[in-house]
């Protein structure tokens, strides 16, 4: 397991990566946001640069650096996000979704600071449901592109934690499910990761343990695999 010179075994491909998680702003200075810090999706085009490929990285609000050698495009909300990754799909052999997502956005955005005076005792936020950025990619994919999705999940049982990502993998249409358990400790803000990789068929394809890195590398490995 020691360090070796890097094998530049996805050269010539071109992949595209989101990372992070989506701010969906509620007022001028405000937002609805989740714990993503983006490492995983970094680690990944790390990874993907340092093994050859061509990286576009979609970066939705980082908590960490870009990598060098890697074309960074910057978005906040998921809007933003779905916009960019649609621009640049088309020209990827291979997407990763690696961000984590706002599911639902408010329904309307407060042109001004939401004041205390106004709104009384309690305060209810109205939500809409974002559009599904996986699904989409799915339904736009090009032959042979590889469309890669993740989940995050705080199922704590193994065998429910597998039935949920194998529903899901089925639900996405995408060709692989990088599944990963989260908590208030685990998988957002670590430098380690446990995951396993299904495939279309639910079936498991791959499984890591360790630095973020090091799940990156694994989650390569498919690719560089395939013809
Ligand atoms: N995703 C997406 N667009 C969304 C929500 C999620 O592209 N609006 C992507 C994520 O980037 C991830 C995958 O879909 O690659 C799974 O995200 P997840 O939140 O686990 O799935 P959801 O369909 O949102 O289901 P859930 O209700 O479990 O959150
Ligand atoms: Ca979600």
């Amino acid at each position: 397991l020691a360090a070796v010179a890097p094998v530049r075994d996805l050269e010539g491909r071109r992949i595209l990566i989101s990372a992070g998680g989506t701010r969906e702003p509620l007022d001028p200075v405000r937002f609805i946001g989740n714990r993503s810090s983006g490492k995983q999706g970094v680690a990944l085009a790390l990874a993907a640069a340092t093994r050859g490929a061509e990286v576009v990285l979609v970066a939705a609000n980082l908590e960490v650096d870009a990598p060098a050698h890697v074309s960074v495009v910057p978005v906040s909300t998921t809007l933003e996000l779905e916009a960019a990754m649609s621009v640049a799909a088309p020209d990827a052999d291979t997407v990763i979704m690696a961000a984590a997502v706002a599911d639902y956005r408010p329904e309307s955005v407060a042109e001004s600071k939401i004041k205390k005076e106004t709104q009384g005792d309690r305060l209810t936020l109205s939500l809409v449901k974002n559009p599904d950025i996986l699904r989409g990619l799915v339904d736009a994919r090009r032959p042979g592109q590889v469309v890669i999705g993740f989940a995050a999940e705080t199922e704590p049982d193994d065998e429910k934690l597998l039935a949920v990502g194998r529903a899901k993998v089925a639900r996405k249409g995408c060709d692989y499910l990088v599944l990963n358990r989260v908590g208030w400790t685990e998988g957002f803000a670590a430098e380690r990761n446990t995951v396993l990789i299904l495939d279309s068929a639910g079936d498991i394809v791959g499984e890591a343990t360790g630095p973020k890195r090091a799940v990156a590398d694994r989650v390569l490995d498919l690719l560089a695999d395939r013809p």
